[in-house]
């Protein structure tokens, strides 16, 4: 079976679909039961259980999680999607902002994880962190975004070193852009060389998936966006100058 967080929308739901596809009892989490079963619906998963959670609520994940331990032996994949975005530059970054990011997209994937490794380990089962570019090179106008993902790169990153003690496989994803509801890209998309940069989310999922079966750890979508962690790695000052250029977006 399978947990997928942020399953309402975007690369969750594609991934959910694939998932039931490849025959996987779907657990789908997300903040809004209506949309959760909107989605499950759509993915004709009717087997499907649907947990309507805050995964930035750790009182919310923690009864989730014991929840699902309870129902479910183990877990054979647990797919770390939920996020948000949050586009502010540094200087301007509203403190609750920042907080709220951090929640979702660094604590939600780390205690939804810890709350079900039990699960994982005794399926030794593969933990998905749905992480970014973002988590690599610094973007001038989504300073809490990217921080949360640096953040949570490095956390996943911690987590796969020692997963293997308990034969659990963690594989990283770091997605260049994708349009979906939560990104729609409005700014890339509008010049024609950046348009070329973005990928539709069907793309993205078919990658992951590929990523996942051929055992990979760590996957850039598509995996040209390894080039900017090399150049972040290489000539910091030069991703400073660039990444200063991308104008900020005009999406939620
Ligand atoms: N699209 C891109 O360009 C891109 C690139 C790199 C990485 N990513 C990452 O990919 C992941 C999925 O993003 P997406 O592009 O598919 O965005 P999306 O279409 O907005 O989907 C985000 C999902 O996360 C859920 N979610 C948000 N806050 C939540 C919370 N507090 N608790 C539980 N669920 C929550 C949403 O569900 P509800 O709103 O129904 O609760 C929704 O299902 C994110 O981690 C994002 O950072 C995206």
């Amino acid at each position: 079976m399978a947990v997928v967080t942020g399953a309402t929308s975007g690369i969750g739901l594609a991934l959910a679909r694939r998932l039931h596809d490849r025959r996987y009892r779907l657990v789908l989490v997300g903040r809004d039961a209506g949309r959760l079963h909107a989605a499950r619906d759509a993915l004709g998963a009717t087997d499907a259980v649907v947990e309507a959670v805050d995964v930035a609520d750790p009182d919310a994940v923690a009864q989730f999680c014991a929840g699902t331990l309870g129902r479910f032996q183990g877990i054979d994949l647990l797919v770390c999607n939920a996020g948000v975005p949050a586009r502010q530059d540094a200087l301007a970054t509203d403190p609750a902002v920042l907080r709220h990011v951090m929640g979702v997209n660094l604590h939600g994937m780390a205690d939804v994880t810890r709350g079900l490794w039990a699960g994982l380990a005794s399926a030794r089962g593969t933990v998905v962190n749905v992480v970014s570019v973002a988590g690599t090179v610094a973007t001038a106008y989504d300073a809490p975004y990217t921080a949360s993902k640096h953040a949570a790169l490095a956390w996943s990153r911690s987590l796969a070193a020692v997963a293997p003690r308990d034969g659990v496989h963690v594989l990283t994803v770091n997605p260049g852009p994708v349009v979906t509801p939560g990104f729609p890209q409005t700014e890339l998309l509008r010049s024609r060389l950046a348009r070329c940069a973005v990928i539709d989310v069907d793309r993205c999922a078919d990658d992951i998936l590929r990523a996942l079966h051929s055992g990979r750890s760590e996957v850039f979508v598509p995996g040209y966006w390894r080039v900017a962690a090399w150049i972040q790695a290489l000539a910091p000052g030069l991703a400073r100058r660039l990444t200063a250029r991308v104008r900020p977006s005009a999406g939620p």
